[in-house]
């Protein structure tokens, strides 16, 4: 059981650690100046993304820095509506941008059959990283949940209001429903095909889920994510997988009870004493410091950290932000973050 040593794989686990394994959602990017000089070599950010040497290195610099306990791979949860065939194109400054379907009737312009062609470099940046990262540390696989990539091939871009896909999902539940199908399908085979590969752990990013109504979260956040684990652990029974329900709030227990996921990601807002006490009993938690606190990067983070680390550290736990590092962040600090909690906060 050679696995068994990687601290990250004993937490999700369920095992309680004196240290808890730390990784930071998005600890490749624009940050780091080395992240920066690679993406320029590679030309744009997709172009990145389909590279697998590229995709490799832009992975590992994180942890020469740091030594995080996870590596994540680099890529971007928009891969699955371009390998469905939807124009997809990320404008510098400007964030992603696609041909938005509104209606059922847009579906047609998307096909599953051809999915792994698009995404097979991606495949192979996984299978790289499985022999290149360190011996102690977990590769982490992901992709988007369907309810928040929808949001993307609905409204076209990031939105604020989401009104066109909450339109869309509560006037047509049945049409809505044919494109929630489409993503659990291609998600599934997205991420066998990745834990082929290598990936060891799955992490499902639901960072629009909390715009719903309570009906719309069971139907479009819970129930398509409790398809893709089951199907997930069709094939993988013992793969873990971290769901990551951002604003999903009072939902979280059902989140947990309903879905089979092995471990809830918090997002910066979720009361900690509520998690200890009744989400964390469920099984492990991984968060939720405010990457704005990276900013700054003083005293005032450090008590976060340790506010963290207390409520948190008597049980399954693993350290991780609320959401993702922002560009600003100065590198130091993320290594002053680093040193405090492996030194025991
Ligand atoms: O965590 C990691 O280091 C792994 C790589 C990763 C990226 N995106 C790289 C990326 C992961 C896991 C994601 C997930 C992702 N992508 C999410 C879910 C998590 C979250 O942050 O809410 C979402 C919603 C996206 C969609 C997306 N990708 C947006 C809205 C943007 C533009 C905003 C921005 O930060 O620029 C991206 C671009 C993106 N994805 C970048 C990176 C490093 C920046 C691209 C660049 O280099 O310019």
């Amino acid at each position: 059981m050679p696995n068994q040593k990687k601290l990250f794989l004993r937490a999700l686990a369920g095992e309680t650690l004196p240290t808890p394994p730390i990784w930071l959602m998005r600890q490749a990017g624009r940050y780091l100046p080395e992240y920066r000089a690679t993406r320029g070599e590679a030309g744009s950010f997709l172009d990145l993304c389909y590279n697998p040497d590229l995709a490799c290195e832009v992975t590992l610099q994180p942890l020469r820095r740091y030594d995080f306990d996870a590596a994540i791979l680099f890529s971007d949860i928009l891969v699955i509506p371009q390998a469905l065939g939807q124009h997809l194109a990320f404008k510098q400054g400007e964030g992603p941008q696609l041909d938005p379907i509104r209606d059922q009737a847009g579906l047609t312009r998307l096909n599953i059959d051809g999915i792994h062609d698009v995404l097979g470099p991606i495949y192979e940046t996984v299978a790289k990283l499985s022999s290149a990262i360190p011996e102690h540390t977990t590769l982490i696989g992901f992709a988007g949940a369907p309810w928040t990539v929808a949001t993307y091939m609905v409204e076209g871009k990031g939105s604020k209001d989401f009104a066109n896909i909450r339109r869309f999902a509560y006037g047509d539940p049945d049409g809505f429903a044919k494109l929630i199908d489409i993503l659990v399908e291609a998600t599934t085979q997205y991420l066998l095909a990745q834990i082929k590969a290598g990936a060891e752990v799955i992490q499902l990013f639901e960072t629009w889920g909390g715009v719903l109504s309570e009906n719309g979260f069971h139907r479009w956040v819970i129930e398509p994510t409790c398809k893709i684990v089951q199907n997930i652990k069709a094939e993988y029974p013992d793969m873990p997988i971290i769901g990551f329900p951002r604003g999903a709030g009072l939902h979280l227990l059902d989140f947990k009870n309903l879905t089979g996921v092995d471990a809830v990601g918090l997002d910066s807002g979720v009361p900690l004493k509520w998690v200890a006490e009744n989400l964390q009993k469920l099984g492990p938690v991984q968060g939720n410091l405010d990457p704005m606190y990276l900013i700054t990067g003083g005293d005032e983070m450090l008590a976060e950290t340790r506010r963290i680390l207390t409520t948190l550290g008597n049980g399954p736990f693993i350290f991780n932000l609320g959401h993702g590092i922002t560009p600003e962040t100065p590198p130091e600090n993320v290594g002053k973050l680093v040193d405090f909690i492996r030194n025991g906060g």
